[in-house]
């Protein structure tokens, strides 16, 4: 079948269409429908189905005679090391670790934060909450112990699985003291702490709180898998919004399950027995569909890399680990093909690799530029797949679905919408724009299996933030247009979301920390058009009346600040000091023009604004800190 025809397949009959995915799973009990709309607009899949993550990921691959079959491939460049996990090994080592956490009182529906570095124990952290049906929310470790602590009170874990530490290229990443911190910090207590002790640094753990992983797991009896509803909460991710507090995004087991392994086929072309590499982090949800679950429902094998695309040791690092691991479909972020790109401009270190088994370049996580695309498609020699999607999603809206067929590419869309996507531009009013024409993307309700039924504890913010803006529709927070033949082209956020290195960040997060400076009367923080990482935050401040200090000082200290307590994710390096901000008439800021001066793009005087005045000293603060660069 070509694409329209299963596009079309799925449009007649979604009920039809989805019940036959649901047949790749194995059930326990097997439901009677796919769709639940009695809640609507929360819509639910599969509820009254009876099934196990862990064991559509693990268990069934080694009954089928796939237990030898290398499960995870660790890759760190980092240690200088390499090791492969079978799926027999896998599913003893998972066995045994949800054991311990049942003995230990962990149950179905219970919370369990994960804050590990990319070592398989992360994966294998998450198949043991997934066996018993505990509901994992794995914290990625960029994010300082203030993050940690917001997402432990709003989650309120039993335990936490954490690793004495992570490596960065320039330095170790003490997750222990930063557990710590963070236990301090939030008002809701874990009961215990199980911590894998990393041989580069090893953690002082808490008496009568902390646990080694190996001495928690000691003599304990391996737990099977429990069988939970379809409509139970497989995890729980947090993630940016306007606001600094992270929006808990629910994945329900029964969806997830099914439409992951659609797309392992579909989209990425890969079945049992493949190789498929996702280049990202665990704590992101790439690495939550495509470095664990996806691929080990699929039956395939996974890489688990520790290292970044350049710098450990080299350029050509991505290259080598594809073609060690004879890679069918790899999937990274456009930000790392511009630091590769970068180093090696020419692609010399791409031809001292054999790369024949590589099938495909899958791109995501922030709008592929066409510079980069034809790079990659110049020296890769393979289709460059630029797919668009979202945390909420957990899979791709648009993508050109290699294993349907490959449509012809367009640079700078990433193609076509998916079967259970219905993708309509809207203008402010929420009317159909036609084919060309800039506005909102928004989702028919329903979104299809495996996206978010809503917020973690948040039912109200989840209809507020994503339903109640077009009535009927999922509204994306991306904007961008259609062209006749149905590409899809994405080109900003209508929010105040960043995407910074293929990391989703909130200016609003960052301006709620700058405000706190005791100097601070009043910030912004925008998002910069950035060569490397796509965008870069600028803060500006004005600081209070009669405030003397040294403006640099102040400077540095709200960019510690951040990193202090956001992390050294947000990247965020660069701030300036103003009189005033460029405000409307009804005291909104105007960011989206502040943007365009950082860039030097023409912008026009919006029509509502306060002090037109104002623009010119934005102007020439932002070029006394190098903007629009160069
Ligand atoms: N734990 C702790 N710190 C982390 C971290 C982690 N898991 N990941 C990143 N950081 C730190 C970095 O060390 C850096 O710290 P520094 O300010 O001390 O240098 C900071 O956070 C910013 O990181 P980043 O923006 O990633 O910049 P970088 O210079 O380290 O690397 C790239 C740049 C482009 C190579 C890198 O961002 C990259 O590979 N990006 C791809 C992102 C990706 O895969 N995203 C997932 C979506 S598909
Ligand atoms: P995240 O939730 O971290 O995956 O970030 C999702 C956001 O990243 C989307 O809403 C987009 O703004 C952006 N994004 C992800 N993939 C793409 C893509 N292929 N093209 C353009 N923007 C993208």
């Amino acid at each position: 079948m070509a694409y329209k025809d299963v596009y079309a397949a799925w449009q007649a009959d979604p009920e039809g269409f989805w019940m036959q995915a649901a047949e790749q799973i194995d059930w326990v009990e097997k439901p009677t429908k796919a769709l639940f709309d009695e809640k609507a607009p929360i819509y639910e899949w599969f509820s009254d189905g009876m099934v196990n993550t862990c064991w559509n990921a693990v268990d069934r691959h080694v009954l089928a005679g796939r237990g030898d079959q290398i499960a995870i491939m660790h890759e760190s460049p980092i240690t200088h090391s390499t090791k492969g996990i079978t799926y027999k090994e896998l599913q003893k080592r998972v066995a045994s670790l949800a054991g311990a956490l049942r003995m230990r009182g962990v149950e179905k529906g219970d919370r369990i934060i994960i804050y590990m570095p990319m070592i398989p124990e992360a994966l294998e952290a998450m198949l043991a909450c997934a066996r018993i049906g505990a509901i994992h929310s794995v914290v990625f470790g960029g994010f300082a112990a203030h993050e940690l602590a917001v997402r432990i009170d709003d989650c309120t874990p039993k335990a936490i699985i954490a690793s004495s530490c992570g490596l960065e290229p320039n330095r170790v990443v003490h997750y222990k003291p930063l557990l710590d911190e963070a236990i301090d910090i939030a008002t809701h207590k874990p009961e215990f702490c199980v911590i894998f002790q990393r041989e580069q640094e090893v953690a002082k753990l808490v008496e009568g709180r902390d646990f080694s992983w190996h001495g928690f797991q000691y003599g304990v009896r391996p737990a099977e898998c429990v069988a939970v509803e379809g409509n139970h909460p497989a995890y729980i991710l947090y993630t940016s919004g306007t606001t600094g507090a992270p929006k808990g995004v629910i994945r329900a087991t029964g969806g997830h399950l099914v439409a992951l392994n659609w797309t392992m086929k579909n989209i990425y072309n890969i079945e049992a027995g493949d190789r498929f590499w996702a280049a990202s982090d665990v704590g992101w949800v790439v690495g939550h569909s495509y470095i664990c679950y996806g691929p080990l429902i699929a039956g395939a094998t996974t890489v688990v890399f520790e290292g970044k695309p350049v710098g450990t040791p080299h350029p050509g690092v991505f290259w080598r680990v594809i073609q060690n691991n004879r890679i069918k479909s790899f999937f990274t972020a456009p930000t790392a093909l511009r630091a590769i790109r970068r180093e090696d401009p020419n692609g010399d270190w791409i031809k001292r690799y054999k790369l024949h088994e590589m099938q495909a370049l899958f791109l995501a996580g922030e709008r592929a530029d066409p510079d980069t695309v034809k790079w990659a498609q110049e020296h890769l020699g393979v289709p460059v797949i630029d797919h668009w999607w979202q945390t909420e999603t957990g899979w791709a809206i648009a993508a050109n679905p290699l294993g349907i067929e490959l449509l012809p590419t367009k640079l700078g869309s990433p193609s076509v919408a998916m079967p259970g996507y219905d993708v309509q531009i809207l203008d402010e009013g929420g009317h159909p724009l036609k084919d060309g024409e800039l506005g909102a993307i928004a989702i028919k309700l329903p979104l299809p299996p495996g996206t978010l039924p809503t917020l973690w504890n948040a039912e109200d913010r989840f209809k507020k933030s994503y339903l109640s803006h077009f009535p009927g529709y999922y509204e994306t927070g991306d904007a961008g247009y259609k062209d006749e033949d149905g590409y899809l082209y994405i080109m900003a956020r209508t929010d105040d979301v960043i995407n910074v290195a293929g990391h989703r960040l909130s200016t609003g997060a960052m301006e709620e920390v700058l405000a706190s400076h005791p100097d601070v009367a009043e910030c912004a923080v925008i998002g910069a058009a950035d060569e490397l990482k796509g965008q870069t935050p600028i803060g500006f401040l004005c600081l209070n009346k009669g405030c003397t200090r040294d403006e640099k000082a102040i400077v540095r200290e709200c960019v510690a600040l951040v990193r202090d307590q956001i992390g050294p994710v947000a990247a965020f390096k660069t701030a300036v000091v103003v009189d005033r901000l460029p405000k409307t008439r009804s005291g909104k800021i105007l960011r989206g023009t502040m943007v365009k001066i950082a860039d030097g793009q023409d912008y026009k005087m919006p029509a509502t604004i306060d002090d037109p005045a104002i623009l010119d000293e934005i102007t020439a603060a932002l070029k006394s800190i190098g903007y629009p660069a160069a």
